[in-house]
């Protein structure tokens, strides 16, 4: 496996691959790996002849009062993971080699950017879509991989894409959870131990929501009550937001009908987690 740091060796190493006719796929990730990070390799392994994954935490992406800087991060670790998992290429550059002085085009997404963490994270989406097409760019893959987890991430770059004819296949990946259902987070690291006790009402309460589309309910409000209720029966979970939308375009929805997306982001001390599911009446 190959670490490249610098846009000019993985510019070379891909020249090379495309020159044999290779299909290339990219998973793009901010580093600090699990299991749900590799499911997106082992799934890009399976489709893809050349597979790079990307590791590059993104300063634009975060806000001025977000965790940028204290955002995990283990390069030798995750280098040692993706070698094991069949990876060909890291591309792990520095912030500076991504953003020079001088840097100033940004890739704005309208609509489905907007609400959910796109609200409560201003500039957010701006960031991640600017990133990846920069990525898309250097990369030039065929398939680059997303998981669900982030369900809005994928609509927005998918959007883009669409927009923004970029010849790149988007392929998206269930979420991988921990036995107990809770969501792999590069982030779930800054639980304490009560809090992580305390994150598994995410996973309930999505539970509950399908229980309650499954018995009948098709009332929104009422659903988001319920689920409110529920997260906020967990002293130690403080709500961001809670939100049922259409799909694909996150439209608002008083009624639910054919698929709607159920997403939440909650606050367990310091540490903001988001969790979804995908709601059919
Ligand atoms: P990051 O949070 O590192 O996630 C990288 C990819 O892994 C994303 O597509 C994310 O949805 C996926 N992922 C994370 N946890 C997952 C889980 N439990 N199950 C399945 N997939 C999971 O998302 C980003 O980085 C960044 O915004 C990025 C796209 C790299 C742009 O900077």
């Amino acid at each position: 496996m190959r670490l490249c740091k610098t846009i000019e060796e993985i510019r070379s190493l891909i020249n090379a691959v495309r020159a044999e006719g290779k299909t290339v796929g990219l998973v793009p990730t901010m580093g600090y790996l699990h299991q749900g990070h590799l499911s997106l390799v082992q799934e890009a392994r399976r489709r893809c002849e050349v597979l790079v994954v990307s590791i590059f935490v993104n300063p634009t992406q975060f806000g001025p009062h977000e965790d940028y800087q204290t955002y995990p991060r283990d390069l030798q670790r995750d280098a040692g993971l993706l070698a094991g998992a069949g990876v060909d290429a890291v591309f792990a550059p520095e912030a500076a080699e991504m953003y020079p002085a001088g840097f100033s085009s940004y890739v704005d997404v309208s609509g489905v950017s907007q609400c959910l963490c796109g609200a409560s994270r201003p500039g957010h989406f701006r960031g991640v879509a600017t990133v990846v097409s920069k990525l898309f760019n250097i990369v030039r893959p065929d398939m680059a991989f997303f998981g669900q987890k982030d369900f809005q991430q994928v609509l927005v770059i998918k959007r883009m894409v669409e927009d923004l004819n970029m010849s790149v296949q988007i392929i998206d990946v269930p979420i991988v959870r921990e036995e107990d259902g809770l969501a792999l987070s590069s982030r779930n690291v800054y639980l304490s131990p009560e809090e992580r006790s305390a994150a598994l009402v995410l996973h309930r309460s999505l539970n509950l929501a399908l229980d309650l589309v499954r018995s009948g309910e098709r009332d929104t409000n009422r659903l988001k009550e319920r689920i409110i209720k529920e997260i906020t029966s967990e002293p130690l979970a403080d709500i961001d937001y809670v939100e049922i939308r259409s799909l694909p375009h996150l439209s608002g929805l008083a009624e639910l009908s054919g698929r709607a997306l159920l997403a939440l982001a909650v606050r367990f001390g310091k540490t903001r987690l988001i969790d979804n599911v995908v709601l059919e009446a």
